[in-house]
């Protein structure tokens, strides 16, 4: 049997609901706040993402599927901030009207080690911002956040924030850490060691060395005055907008290209183990530069899709209403098509019984198919003009005229 790539899923029917229930909502949300979709290409340049998520991070050194076409190195997009970037230099959408606030919703591909939350194909939707140096705009991302959270009816999350400085203090910065680290070298261990010549700042991320890390010097102690200032501003519209969040220092990220503000996410229910990031995202305002664009600012954020659903609520996971008309007879067909149709003129999802099964056989099929609802149509209710309708889970049936069954179930719905 051949099986699906280890990491890789399918999607199933009976997932999908809840799959378009997020995006929907995401639409409808970003929308409202003037951002509009932009669709990328899956297969970039690799060059675009080791220039702008970095040589020396994980994603870039060992989990992109990279493969040569016609002499070019190609990979599967790890992740869309490079290729939005990319896209917006190309098509010169910064000398457009109009804001540019873009989001996009598609499959990424890291190859990680698969486990609960983690996998190798896993979908994104996120946004980027360009042109607006903050911070009321960073401030304003995390209140569209919640509002979409809100509206999903999740609210068992953290909102962790952080500021990791500029080109000016952060290098001043990391020469502290480094001092720091090389006074407890004896201690740490090897991946630490490591990190401190190729990505000091990752040193966060160690689970073994949690002693240390709590004597290290944190950038928030140690930015220079204008990212002191910004990160103020982003605190204070928080404040305004009543959003609770907690400063994390140690809120590192795993891509280079973030300056000052960056956030996560993190899911506290128990559904989600240890991959409990829901979203991270930060502020670039170097990278458009980077990637041979104009001087251009930008932020943005990424939530991982499969990870949010295991978040949502058991009311959203509900089975949506499926209904089912069983008839008898070449009469209580031919009513069945009619009524069949007219549901479908107002949206409502119904299968017709197949005419050469019985009564039952049709039941049995409704049952099946998952129908909440069965309407029934023999010889008698076409003779009165009316439908019988039986609810599958309580049993209960009552007959009701066919002009008024659409009015019926719009009521119990
Ligand atoms: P990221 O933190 O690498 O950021 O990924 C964002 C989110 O994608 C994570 O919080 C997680 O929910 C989900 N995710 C990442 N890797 C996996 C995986 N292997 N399996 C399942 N879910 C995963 C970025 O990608 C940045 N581009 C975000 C951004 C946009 N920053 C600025 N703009």
């Amino acid at each position: 049997m051949i099986k699906a790539v280890r990491g890789m899923k399918d999607i199933l029917p009976e997932e999908i609901p809840l799959w378009q229930k997020v995006e929907e909502t995401a639409r409808d949300v970003f929308e409202t706040y003037l951002y509009h979709e932009i669709r990328t290409p899956i297969l970039e340049p690799t060059e675009l993402f080791s220039r702008s998520i970095g040589e020396a991070t994980d994603i870039v050194e060992k989990e992109m599927y990279t493969f040569e076409d016609s002499h070019q190195q190609l990979s599967m997009r790890p992740e869309n901030t490079a290729g939005v970037v990319r896209a917006l230099i190309e098509n010169r959408l910064q000398d457009l009207r109009g804001s540019q606030r873009y989001y996009y919703i598609g499959p990424m591909f890291r190859r990680e080690r698969p486990q609960k939350g983690r996998f190798r194909q896993f979908h994104q939707i996120g946004v980027e911002a360009f042109g607006d140096a903050g911070p009321y705009v960073d401030a304003e991302i995390i209140q569209m956040l919640a509002r979409f959270f809100r509206r999903l009816g999740i609210d068992a999350y953290e909102v962790r924030i952080n500021s990791l400085g500029c080109r000016s203090c952060r290098p001043l910065y990391i020469e502290k850490l480094r001092a720091a680290m090389d006074a407890a070298s004896a201690t740490l261990c090897e991946d630490c060691q490591r990190r401190r010549d190729k990505n000091p700042l990752r040193v966060f991320d160690c689970k073994t060395d949690q002693e240390q890390l709590a004597s290290f010097p944190v950038i928030t102690d140690n930015l220079c005055a204008a990212c002191q200032e910004h990160f103020d501003g982003f605190l204070s519209s928080l404040k305004k907008m009543a959003i609770p969040s907690i400063v994390y220092p140690s809120l590192v990220r795993g891509l280079d290209y973030y300056t000052r503000t960056t956030f996560e996410f993190v899911s506290t229910s128990d559904a989600l183990g240890s991959q409990n990031s829901l979203l991270g995202g930060g502020r670039y305002d170097g990278l458009v530069q980077v990637l041979d664009g104009p001087v251009l600012c930008g932020i943005g954020f990424a939530l991982g899709v499969e990870r949010l659903i295991m978040a949502l609520p058991d009311v959203l996971q509900e089975a949506p209403l499926c209904y089912y008309v069983a008839h008898i007879e070449n009469e209580g067909f031919a009513r069945a098509l009619t009524l069949a149709e007219r549901l479908r003129d107002h949206g409502v999802a119904v299968a017709v019984g197949n005419p050469l099964k019985a009564i039952k056989a049709q039941f049995k099929e409704a049952d099946k198919m998952g129908a909440t609802t069965v309407f029934v149509i023999g010889p008698d209710e076409a003779k009165q003009g009316v439908v019988t309708i039986k609810d599958m889970k309580t049993g209960e049936q009552r007959s009701v005229p066919e002009s008024e069954v659409m009015a019926d179930i719009t009521e119990r719905a």
